[in-house]
C-alpha cells in the first residue's frame, strides 16, 4: 500500500454517518446499522473516510459485513487489511467462526481463507440477524471462516 492509512473505531454520531453515508455509495445495506450491536472500524486517508468494515458478535461466532473501499482507492490492499484487522477483532473476542454474505466479493474473501456454506447450516443467532434475515438479497454466497 503507498498511502498513509489510520484505522479507527466509530463511535460517535458524526463519524457513523459517514461510515454509513460511505455504505450507501457502494450499495451497501447500512440502514439496520447501529453503534450498540456492531463494531464498526473506519479507515482514513488524513481525516476522509476511504474504507469501512464491521462485525457483529454472536458469542462464539461473527458476522462479517459492511466490507467497503472508495472506488479510487481499490487494489491498493487496503480491503485486504481492513479483513485481516477484522478477523484479529474476532480472535480477540474469542470468535471460532466468522460468516458473511456477499454477491460480488466472493473471490476476495475466498483468498482470505472463506469458504462458501449452506445458508441451512450457519447458526440461528446469525441466521435471525437482520443481514441475514433481511437486508442482504437471497441470492448472496454465505461464507465462514473457522478461526
Ligand atoms: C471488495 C472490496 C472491499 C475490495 O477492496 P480492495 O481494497 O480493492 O481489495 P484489495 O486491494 O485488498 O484486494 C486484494 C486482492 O483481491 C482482489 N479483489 C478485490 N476485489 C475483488 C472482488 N470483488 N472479487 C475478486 N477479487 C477481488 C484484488 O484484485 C487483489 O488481488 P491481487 O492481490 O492479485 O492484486 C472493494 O472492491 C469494495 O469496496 N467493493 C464494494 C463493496 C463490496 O462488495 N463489499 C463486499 C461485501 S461485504
Amino acid at each position: 500500500m503507498d498511502i498513509e492509512v489510520r484505522s479507527a473505531p466509530i463511535r460517535d454520531a458524526e463519524s457513523f454517518e459517514a461510515f454509513r453515508d460511505l455504505l450507501r455509495s457502494v450499495n451497501l445495506p447500512c440502514d439496520d446499522l447501529s453503534l450498540d450491536r456492531h463494531l464498526l472500524i473506519g479507515y482514513y486517508e488524513d481525516n476522509r473516510l476511504i474504507g469501512t468494515g464491521a462485525l457483529e458478535l454472536f458469542g462464539p461466532y461473527a458476522l462479517l459485513r459492511s466490507l467497503a473501499v472508495k472506488d479510487a482507492l481499490r487494489g491498493r490492499s487496503l480491503g485486504s487489511r481492513i479483513t485481516d484487522e477484522l478477523i484479529d477483532l474476532a480472535r480477540e473476542n474469542k470468535v471460532e467462526k466468522i460468516y458473511l454474505l456477499t454477491e460480488t466479493a466472493r473471490l476476495f474473501f475466498k483468498r482470505k481463507g472463506f469458504v462458501d456454506v449452506d445458508r441451512k447450516d450457519v447458526p440461528a443467532e446469525v441466521q435471525a440477524s437482520s443481514e441475514f434475515s433481511g437486508v442482504c438479497s437471497d441470492s448472496a454466497v454465505c461464507m465462514v471462516k473457522t478461526l
